[in-house]
């Protein structure tokens, strides 16, 4: 059995938070896509710990931590992760597991981003610069390295090999800059990535699920993102939807059974593209400043608007979501009125769908507005302690988009969270 926690809106709705809340529920939580772009926040005994590469379950004692298949991954970060993670207690060789088929994201692969991105100018996405694009290029193009490659002996021909190819295109590219550090710490890296546990993840996770054992799915971006369905091309190159948790992990469809949404109680992006509810005013920047709108792996400035329901419902339509979260529910507190788009004014026409390509259309985000709590409720511990206009605006959500929040968010601490 298989739950999943995956974001809805464009990455950072605290999915981080949620997973280590959720964990001692579970057995096993499991990374399925994305890589080190990633930047999952938790709070263990009141200090602040900024995830990558690790599944956020693994504080937990009793849980075991899966790198999927489906994730890129950068060794020198996952080095850095470890050592983090250690002086909290957590013995990795213990409770993490990472899969021999997830790809490699070597020195290179980060530089062809580098300079992808540059090469773009205005157009640029404005990834995290962390090699994800080129390293699943490498995966779809069949010419990618895999953790379990590094136990054969003929991983540094490969190597050399592919390093030559990526040399082309860096030099096509006009990329100038010296790797040779980033290469020397990536060998490090190797040796220690080749002492930890490496595993055949399909057979490991289900094995384990025959056993009875369950699984959280963490989900990393967020379903706007989505390779496939997010928008394109500003998303990143991986499907952060449920379709991933199959293909990342290696787990049958009817393996899952719960797909637990999570949602910012309003809306942030970070780096290019299309943001129909963006705002540029005073609000966003309010929204900014109470939410500490700042990316958790690179530290930019996230954009912010008002909660996005035409996006939010395309999104539990696309992942099959059977209850959300929302997080965040706190930075609206001092609000005295608030704003949820329920319609896309496109071509003076207002629809409910979310359009093939939101980047060539103007978007005129059709607003229903709601009154404030002006309350704080960062204490509010239980769902009859919640000001009704709270609950109200809610339930509008709820509606709108069919499927109940279950969770709200009220802080960033372990125990804010309201069950209703
Ligand atoms: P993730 O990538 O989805 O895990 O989210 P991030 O960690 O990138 O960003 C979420 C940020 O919001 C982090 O700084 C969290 O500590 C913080 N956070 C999570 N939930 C809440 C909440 O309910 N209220 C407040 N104020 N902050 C929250
Ligand atoms: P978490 O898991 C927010 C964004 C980047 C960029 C686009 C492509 O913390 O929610 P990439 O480096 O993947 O090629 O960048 O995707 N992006 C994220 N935005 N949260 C993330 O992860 C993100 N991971 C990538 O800013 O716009
Ligand atoms: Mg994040």
């Amino acid at each position: 059995m298989v739950d999943a926690i995956l974001g809805l809106q464009w990455g950072d709705e605290g999915k981080g938070k949620i997973v280590d809340y959720f964990a001692p529920r579970y057995d096993i939580i499991a990374r399925f896509q994305g890589g080190p772009n990633a930047g999952h926040t938790l709070y263990v005994n009141g200090d602040k710990i900024v995830l990558h590469q690790i599944p956020s379950g693994v504080f937990h004692e009793n849980t075991s931590n899966l790198i999927g298949n489906g994730v890129v991954l950068d060794p020198v970060t996952l080095l850095k992760e470890c050592a983090t993670v250690a002086r909290f207690g957590v013995d990795v060789k213990k409770n993490l597991f990472i899969s021999h088929r997830a790809h490699l994201i070597l020195p290179t692969h980060r530089a062809l981003d580098k300079a992808s991105e540059l090469s773009k100018g205005h157009d640029k996405i404005g990834s995290t610069l962390k090699g994800i694009s080129p390293a699943y290029m490498d995966k779809t193009g069949r010419n990618g390295l895999r953790v379990g490659d590094l136990l054969d002996k003929s991983f540094i021909t490969s190597y050399i090999r592919l390093r030559l190819k990526h040399q082309k295109l860096l030099d096509n590219y006009g990329f100038t800059e010296d790797i040779a550090a980033w290469e020397e710490e990536f060998f490090e890296a190797l040796e220690f990535l080749k002492q930890l546990n490496i595993v055949n993840g399909e057979y490991y996770i289900n094995s384990q699920i025959s056993e009875g054992k369950t699984v959280l799915a963490e989900g990393a971006q967020g379903s706007m993102l989505d390779i496939d369905f997010g928008t394109f091309p500003f998303v990143t190159s991986s499907n952060t939807t449920t379709a991933g948790v199959c293909s990342g992990l290696g787990v049958a469809p009817q393996k899952i059974r719960e797909v637990i949404g999570v949602t910012k109680a309003y809306c942030t992006r970070v780096g290019g593209g299309p943001f129909p509810t963006e705002l540029t005013n005073e609000t966003g920047e309010e929204l900014r400043k109470l939410g500490n709108e700042f990316g958790a792996t690179t530290g930019r400035p996230r954009r912010c608007g008002w909660i996005d329901l035409v996006a939010l419902k395309f999104a539990c339509m696309v992942n099959g979501v059977t209850k959300m979260v929302m997080t965040k529910a706190d930075v609206l507190d001092s609000f005295t009125e608030l704003q949820a788009c329920t319609g896309y004014k496109i071509d003076d026409i207002v629809v409910d769908a979310v359009p093939f390509q939101m980047t060539r259309v103007n978007i005129d985000p059709q607003y229903t507005s709601m009154p404030g709590w002006n309350t704080n409720t960062t204490e509010k511990k239980s769902p009859n302690e919640l000001p009704g206009k709270m609950v109200q605006y809610v339930n509008f959500i709820n509606e709108y988009v069919g499927v109940p929040v279950k969770y709200i968010s009220n802080g960033p601490g372990r125990d804010q969270i309201v069950t209703v």
